[in-house]
């Protein structure tokens, strides 16, 4: 049993192998079935000759249809001729399950993808991305536990939200009223003063409408919080959580990243430092673009496309005005006006791909915000005891993997970046 990517990597030519998989591409040319396999790691061709076979094997070859589930076993033959340069010559073709004939063809719309995309993650688009983030998610962890971060779990059903009311999922909570989690921010600032350096990778919860190319009403966000340490020590970790994650995808998946349109070599470039821009710097070089901005403003699309345009490596906006910005945020001691806040930017439509802060400590200062943004201080009176009860300096970010991961692969629409994804129209299957 060896897998179609470990035949493509040259490990098996010229030796017998046992392949199991489904049938991507089939057709016959006089005595030979040309049978294309798919398994979890790739394609590849498999040649069933009519007089290679039992007969048996030859009808059954003839006859299955793409998807259905086989074994085929045979000899691994260098073949320029065949797709990835390798085929297999079989000696022996079994059809596990014939399959129906299959409902995707080619050319067809993406309503039509997103309505069958239990079958449609069988591409080979889909589970090239799904591999990708599979090395993108392990690089996170990679990085968090070798900096000495733990992993903690925070919960998703909560009592209160941290992003503001407008994007909580209510939930029926046996009678009373819960919300699904928008970020474990709450939970990080009273467990860093557990745990000093934590970090944890889980699902997030918006309930926004924006039918945008980057907004998913359900995607996995990858946080960090560390005590003792302010704003810049931590932008340091969002340029290395992202480089690092960069080089391993580079390193461990050259072919699926050419596969999905970037370049290995692109994605190694992606190393810290990356440019840091205060809001009001930010503002000017719009102003000079043309663009004339409100102060005050968040930065939308056309905004982070102006400023990231002609970069191939995120940039990072720090000292935000503190008008609509959560409540949680530390003031800029120098600039009452400004948070110590960041966000991270990337190019090619992505935009927004981490969002952190260093947190304000002050116990009177939070009241008051949480005030101003018309929510209940007693809702939050368990989270207000970090700042009762040894409350230190501490600074933290959160990172959507679904940008990330759109980022990286270059993908037009953040969906993709995700096997089954949940949008405002819709939530299955
Ligand atoms: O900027 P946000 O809202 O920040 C927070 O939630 C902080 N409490 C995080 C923290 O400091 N621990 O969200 C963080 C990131 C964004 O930068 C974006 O990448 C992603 O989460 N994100 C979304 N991704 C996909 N779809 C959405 N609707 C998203 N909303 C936020
Ligand atoms: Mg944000």
């Amino acid at each position: 049993m060896v897998s179609i990517e470990e035949i493509l990597k040259g490990r098996h030519t010229g030796k017998e192998v046992e392949l199991r998989g489904w049938i991507y591409r089939t057709r016959t040319v006089g005595g030979k079935a040309f049978v294309v396999l798919r398994d979890a790691t790739g394609i590849i061709q498999a040649t069933i000759g009519r007089d290679a076979v039992s007969p048996e094997a030859f009808a059954a070859a003839q006859k299955a249809l793409i998807e259905s589930a086989v074994v085929v076993h045979g000899k691994v033959v260098a073949d320029k001729r065949a797709p990835g340069g390798y085929e297999v010559r079989a000696d022996d073709f079994k059809v596990v399950h014939f399959a129906e004939k299959y409902p995707i063809q080619e050319d067809q719309s993406e309503e039509f993808l997103l309505d069958v995309r239990h079958l449609w993650v069988r591409s080979q688009r889909m589970t090239t991305i799904f591999r990708i983030r599979h090395t993108a998610f392990a690089a996170v962890h990679e990085y968090f536990r070798s900096h000495g971060f733990w992993e903690v779990s925070p919960p998703m059903i909560t009592p209160a939200g941290s992003e503001g009311g407008a994007t909580l999922f209510q939930v029926d909570y046996f009678g009373r009223k819960a919300f699904l989690t928008q970020s474990w921010q709450l939970y990080a600032e009273a467990l860093v003063l557990a745990m000093e350096k934590i970090y944890y990778i889980g699902p997030s919860f918006r309930a926004e409408k924006s039918r945008t190319t980057r907004h998913l009403t359900e995607y996995w966000h990858a946080e960090m919080e560390q005590a003792w340490v302010g704003m810049d020590e931590v932008i340091k970790h969002a340029e290395g959580v992202i480089s690092h994650a960069c080089q391993r995808v580079a390193e461990e998946r050259p072919y699926d990243i050419l596969a999905v349109g970037r370049t290995p070599e692109f994605l190694k470039t992606v190393k810290p430092p990356f440019k840091h821009l205060t809001y009001d710097e930010a503002l000017k070089l719009l102003k000079a673009k043309g663009i004339d901005f409100e102060w005050g403003k968040d930065l939308r699309t056309l905004e982070e496309r102006a400023l990231t345009e002609g970069k191939t490596k995120p940039i990072v906006i720090t000292h935000y005005p503190r008008v609509s910005q959560a409540f949680y945020k530390a003031r800029d001691p120098k600039h009452p006006d400004l948070v110590l806040g960041f966000d991270v930017i990337a190019g090619d439509g992505v935009g927004e791909i981490v969002g952190g802060s260093e947190r304000e400590t002050d116990l009177e200062t939070i009241k008051k915000a949480l005030a101003d943004q018309g929510e209940d201080p007693k809702t939050y009176e368990w989270y207000l005891d970090s700042r009762r009860y040894g409350s230190v300096q501490h600074a933290g970010f959160g990172m959507g993997m679904e940008r990330l991961i759109q980022w990286i692969c270059k993908l037009e629409h953040i969906r993709d970046a995700v096997p089954f994804p949940r949008t405002p129209a819709r939530f299955s299957p």
